[in-house]
């Protein structure tokens, strides 16, 4: 029976990563600092007869993460796929973010990945040289936000883009040294999930500031709005991301038509001009960004039209 392990299991696509492994007859092991919602998504799948190994851990912390591998080993194994999902959000104008928002999100959304290719890849590869029908994928959760730069999600955009980075050269690494293993990289676009709530598994080590900035507060609203309107489930993109992962694609994507602002920020940089707007699309954002920025009594308000 195969192995999958999932971070940031308790919520959004990984649990329905979870769902979807389950159904395929994964032997799962979930992971997340959610552990109630650890609990609940582990307890339900164990209902359904999947073999289960659910642990508490911080991606962002090395130790959490070689202890969850250490324990996927002793009880199944070294895993077939591992998704490094876990992933935290946050925004505003770059010069305001403080400093604990850039420890944050790095530690969770860059370090994680990191910390999951140590733990895992050593043992994949151990177990790829002894089972030649053995077969691995590592495949690491980023964001449209890693292929374009939209306004106020500065410190987001540049951990999604280290993310692309980092599975690209996973991928060129790992084909040096077997053909038994390799990696793929999610890009979603706006899908309803958890995502714009992150704070709420923000460790108290790296509190924010009380107080939000505007442009704090519009880039909450903002990804609140996209996040809520967001038409493709977090159960379709599993299937997309199964279905791709089976197919041997690399780039895994949910909204595929969205990949026009790619090739338009690819004419930017060939042809040297400033870059364009990434919801050109959507001129009405724009003008609601600007004019919420640009507001003299500095309380964000209103609706951006977001549909
Ligand atoms: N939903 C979207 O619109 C969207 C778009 C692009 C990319 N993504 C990415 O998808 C991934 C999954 O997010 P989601 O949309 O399902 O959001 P979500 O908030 O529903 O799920 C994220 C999960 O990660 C867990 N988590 C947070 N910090 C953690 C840590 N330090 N260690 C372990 N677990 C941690 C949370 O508890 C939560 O269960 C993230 O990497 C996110 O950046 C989401």
């Amino acid at each position: 029976m195969a192995t999958l392990v999932i971070t940031g299991a308790a919520s959004g696509l990984g649990r329905e990563f979870a769902r979807l492994g389950a159904e395929r007859g994964f032997s799962l092991v979930l992971a997340d600092v959610d552990a109630p919602g650890l609990e609940a998504i582990a307890g339900e799948l164990e209902d359904r007869g999947s073999g289960v190994l659910a642990q508490r851990c911080d991606v962002a912390v090395a130790d959490d993460v070689a202890r969850l591998a250490d324990a996927c080993l002793a009880r199944f194994g070294a895993p077939h796929w591992v998704f490094n999902n876990a992933g935290v959000g946050g925004g505003g104008l770059l010069w305001e973010q403080p400093l604990e928002d850039w420890q944050w999100v790095f530690g969770v959304n860059v370090m994680g990945v990191v910390h999951g290719i140590r733990s895992f890849v050593p043992a994949m590869l151990e177990r790829a040289r002894a089972e030649p029908e053995y077969c691995g994928i590592v495949m690491n959760t980023a964001s449209m936000a890693g292929l374009i730069n939209a306004p106020l999600m500065g410190v987001y955009n540049a951990t999604k883009h280290a993310v692309v980075s980092i599975s690209e050269t996973l991928e060129q690494d790992l084909r040096l040294v077997t053909g038994q293993v390799r990696a793929a990289v999610l890009c979603p676009y706006f899908v309803p999930t958890g995502i714009a709530h992150s704070e709420r598994t923000r460790p108290a080590h790296l509190a924010r500031p009380d107080t939000r900035t505007l442009s704090q507060q519009v880039a909450q609203m903002q990804s609140e709005r996209a996040v809520a309107s967001g038409k493709v489930s977090a159960r379709e993109v599993a299937e997309r991301v199964f279905a791709g992962l089976e197919a041997g694609d690399f780039y895994l994507y949910s909204h595929p038509q969205a990949l026009g602002s790619v090739e338009t920020r690819f004419a930017d940089i060939a042809s040297g001009c400033p870059p364009a707007d990434p919801f050109a699309a959507r001129p009405d954002i724009r003008q609601w960004l600007r004019a919420q920025l640009r507001q003299s009594d500095r309380t964000a308000t209103g609706s951006n039209g977001n549909r």
